[in-house]
């Protein structure tokens, strides 16, 4: 899977399980996608991993065999954590660090734990996300309101982004750099040469990026323009970190849920149970967190590294216009 860079003690043999390096560990590269784990797991970070979507995808990633650390504004949820560790065999591989995604002092604090920790960075899901309080028509929407959404949505997310890339970036150069240095010199992404025709498995990229949006990125709702404006801008975010990151060997998706069971639309299920029945979407039934954890754990694969800035969408095929 993730191969380009992974910090590991001194007189580490390839294979072998790893404790967690310390910020002196030196750099092993290239390990085969068959041999991730047998060595250090992956690491991903999920903001709002704790609830809803955003746990279904921490389960999913802990069950691909992820180290998993969880960003949220709750305090610690010591049982789910307890019962989280527990599915993962015991393992040191879930985290948790009380923030919010709005706050950008916050941004270093986690993804320098991540780093403390377990010494590498895979995955960055940028999923934590709120409705407005209270959902206004637009001639009476607040700025506050907006204000807050789009912090939540897109302002913290956009920059957590550049925190989390600038930390990757770092890494591998000092993994390219710990190579250089023992004479094994390690290409960078765009340096590398273009795989044989025969070549059949991609080269993972150096990280993956996914963002989760929503339907609401290009569907108007007009009684929460916030929530709406706030996910087209986390469409042309990704696109925006796509390009700019694709030189470095990362890539970025987005992820566009449409109506999915949890706290966030447990308020509105009347409506859209409703709406479900009256054919909103071509596969008639709410969607559930398993089925955005599904989309995030393909792209989060490695298996597409050609692909950048693409959409998945995960609506029940809702965005497909219909005459
Ligand atoms: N449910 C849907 O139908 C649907 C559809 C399309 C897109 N989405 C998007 O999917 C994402 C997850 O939504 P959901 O339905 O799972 O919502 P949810 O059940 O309300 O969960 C929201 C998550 O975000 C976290 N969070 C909220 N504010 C935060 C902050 N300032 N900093 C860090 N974490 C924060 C929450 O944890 P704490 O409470 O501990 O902070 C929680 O884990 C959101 O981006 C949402 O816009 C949802």
């Amino acid at each position: 899977m993730y191969e380009s860079y992974r910090i590991q003690p001194a007189g580490h043999k390839a294979g072998k399980r790893l404790p967690n390096a310390g910020p002196d560990a030196t750099i092993d590269t290239g390990t085969p996608h068959h041999h991730w784990k047998a060595t250090m797991p992956p690491v991903a970070l999920v903001t709002g991993g704790n609830r809803g979507i955003g746990l279904g995808i921490t389960r999913r990633l802990l069950t691909d065999g992820f180290a998993v650390s969880i960003l949220a504004t709750r305090e610690e949820p010591a049982d789910l954590l307890a019962e989280l560790r527990a599915d993962a065999g015991g393992d040191d591989r879930v985290r948790y660090v009380r923030g919010s995604v709005a706050d950008l002092h916050d941004h270093a604090r986690y993804v320098d734990d991540a780093v403390d920790a377990w010494g590498r960075l895979d995955l960055l899901v940028n999923n934590a996300g709120v409705a407005p309080t209270v959902r206004s028509d637009l001639l009476d929407a607040t700025a506050e309101s907006f204000d807050r959404v789009l912090g939540i949505n897109l302002r913290g997310p956009y920059f957590l982004t550049q925190t989390f890339a600038r930390r990757v970036v770092e890494l591998r150069d000092k993994a390219a750099a710990n190579r250089a240095e023992a004479g094994d010199v390690v290409p960078r992404p765009e340096d590398r040469p273009a795989p044989a025709q025969e070549e059949s498995a991609p080269t993972a990229p150096v990280a993956t990026i996914v963002n989760v949006s929503s339907i609401s990125a290009t569907t108007v709702s007009t009684n929460r323009g916030d929530y709406c404006v706030s996910k087209a801008g986390v469409a042309m975010a990704t696109q925006l970190w796509a390009v700019r990151l694709a030189p470095e060997g990362i890539v970025v998706y987005e992820v566009r849920p449409g109506v999915i069971a949890t706290d966030m639309t447990a308020g509105v299920t009347q409506k859209y149970d409703e709406m479900i029945e009256n054919g909103l979407a071509p596969v008639n039934r709410w969607g559930r967190p398993a089925d955005v954890a599904g989309a995030v754990a393909i792209l989060a694969s490695g298996q597409t590294p050609y692909s950048t800035g693409e959409v998945f969408h995960v609506d029940g095929g809702m965005h497909i216009p219909v005459l």
